[in-house]
């Protein structure tokens, strides 16, 4: 699993990283100082053998360096603007395996700018709407 975020504004950016890794039950590792060799890209221990990549960066400096087709589920819930979320759409979507899922937070009325890039980008596809302002179409 990767998980992606610039972590703005936040100087402690990898303790706080970790801390909300812990509070989601997301870290298993024996050598705790394991983490640290790799910031701001530090691979953390999950449960059942489950590797949690954690990326300080942009998404899209990350995208640019995966594998098309690697990933069964991407879920999107960076920057809300409607270019960020275009782009993210754009850049992710390579890299859905045939048959995966791409997801994202918050197509709602506050954030018109999700709504519309969702709505644009998969205009000649179905998308669900589920829970939590949660969209999701599959590839
Ligand atoms: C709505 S919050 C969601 C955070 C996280 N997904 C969660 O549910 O706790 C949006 C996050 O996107 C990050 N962000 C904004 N622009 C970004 C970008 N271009 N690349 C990566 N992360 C970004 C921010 O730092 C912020 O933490």
């Amino acid at each position: 699993m990767h998980l992606i975020d610039t972590l703005q504004g936040d100087e402690q950016s990898l303790p706080w990283a970790v801390a909300r890794m812990l509070e989601a039950g997301c870290w298993e590792c024996e050598d705790v100082t394991a983490w640290k060799r790799h910031w701001p890209s530090a691979t953390l221990c999950g449960p059942m053998g489950l590797r949690v990549h954690v990326h300080h960066a942009t998404t899209s400096a990350v995208a640019a360096v995966m594998m098309q087709g690697y990933f069964d589920l991407v879920f999107i819930d960076a920057d809300h603007s409607y270019d960020a979320v275009k782009r993210d759409i754009a850049d992710w979507w390579p890299l859905v395996s045939p048959g995966g899922i791409m997801a994202g937070h918050d197509f709602s009325f506050k954030d018109p700018g999700t709504r519309k890039a969702v709505v644009e980008s998969f205009s000649s596809g179905e998308v669900f709407l589920d829970s939590d302002a949660v969209w999701w179409t599959l590839k």
